[in-house]
């Protein structure tokens, strides 16, 4: 049975990683049927006068999964970013950003194996900055008890089902008092009232960036506020290897949305050197969602097919520019296309 899936390349690097993973789906016997959509640049490109066309969040809604690739967002000046938006609009309210080690992949530790649960729709990512006079700007972080218990629910829910063993809460609250208090006084009342099976503890975030790249394997799963989990999900790929491997899934309530960490990569877009596994990787927890929830356990198979034939292939040293190997985007789709059994 063909499964509909709806793909946004996105723009920079997103067309060339969204292709390379469309082929190795379709090579290992996914059966999907993309509904292709567009977002941010490329829906400029193509004549929207709106970076986020209705038609794509429609269908989004409509099919209820999404892959996609990175969108652009200007510094500074510009349009506000089409990630955000899209994120807000479906209500995809907790990013979960799985953290490895990899086969193959030399880096300082061996063994990390990391979970970041981030909250997607508020803090200072709800984008509300005024002028308040020149020289003076406010940017407000918005924090509601609505969503900060529902992420911590999310968090522990997860750790739960996925059988890990601690929560820990990132947070700034000897600062922001109020805010990232209101933050932890949620996670505790979620932890001491449903998940007292999982252990929880909290660490103020700059000295747990610090813990994080002396010995990672202290954490397990991160619960962070939504500017925290950005900056935490790419210091966690730096640990396993870089912006090129890490993947990524957006939840709401009946949807979700599976990307990679990284942008779009505009220093290395159109030259066929940008690595796909991250878009990959994530395409493959796609899979085993869409097995989960659409009773398709051959997806569970294709997904296990195409993780063996990865792993083997940069295990082989067959690796992107960004991980010290000498493949072209290309080269190395059609590697794992080969490595397929
Ligand atoms: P970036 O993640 O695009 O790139 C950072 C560095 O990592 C660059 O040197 C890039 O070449 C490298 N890199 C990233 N992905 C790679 C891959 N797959 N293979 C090889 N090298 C890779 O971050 P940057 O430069 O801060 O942002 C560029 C644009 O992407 C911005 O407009 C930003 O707003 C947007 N962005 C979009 C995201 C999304 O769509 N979810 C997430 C993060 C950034």
């Amino acid at each position: 049975m063909s499964h509909d899936v709806v793909l946004i390349p996105g723009d920079g690097i997103g067309p060339e990683v969204s292709e390379a993973t469309r082929r190795i789906l379709a090579a290992a016997g996914a059966d999907i049927h993309w509904i292709t959509r567009r977002a941010g640049l490329a829906a400029l490109d193509a004549g929207s006068d709106v970076v986020l066309p209705d038609e794509t969040v429609d269908a989004v809604k409509k099919v209820g999964v999404a892959l996609k690739g990175p969108c652009t967002t200007p510094i500074g000046g510009g349009f506000s970013s089409v990630n955000v938006a899209l994120r807000k609009r479906l209500e995809l309210y907790g990013a979960v950003r799985p953290v490895r080690s990899m086969r193959g992949i030399t880096t300082r530790f061996k063994d990390v194996d990391l979970v970041v649960i981030r909250e997607n729709t508020e803090g200072l990512y709800a984008g509300i900055e005024n002028l308040i006079t020149e020289g003076v700007v406010t940017s407000l972080k918005v924090v509601t008890e609505e969503a900060c218990l529902r992420i911590a629910r999310f968090a522990f829910d997860y750790a739960r089902r996925r059988n890990r063993r601690k929560v820990t809460a990132f947070h700034k609250a000897n600062i922001m008092k109020l805010g990232d208090g209101l933050f932890l006084e949620c996670a505790r009342k979620v932890h001491e009232s449903e998940f007292e099976d999982i252990d929880y503890d909290e660490h103020i975030i700059d000295a747990a960036f610090m813990r994080l790249v002396q010995d990672p394997s202290r954490y397990d799963v991160l619960l962070c506020e939504n500017l925290y989990g950005d900056i935490v999900s790419d210091l966690c790929s730096g640990l396993v290897g870089g912006l090129g491997l890490t993947p990524g899934a957006n939840f709401g309530a009946n949807m979700a949305v599976f990307e990679a960490v990284h942008g779009s990569a505009p220093d290395i877009a159109g030259q066929d050197v940008a690595n796909p596994m991250a878009l990959l990787a994530s395409a493959v927890l796609m899979l085993r969602h869409l097995s989960e929830v659409r009773e398709a356990p051959e997806l569970m198979d294709v997904a296990e097919s195409i993780r063996t034939a990865y792993n083997d292939a940069l295990e082989a040293g067959e690796r992107t520019r960004d991980l010290g190997g000498t493949l072209s985007t290309t080269e190395f789709t059609d590697a794992v296309i080969r490595r397929l059994k």
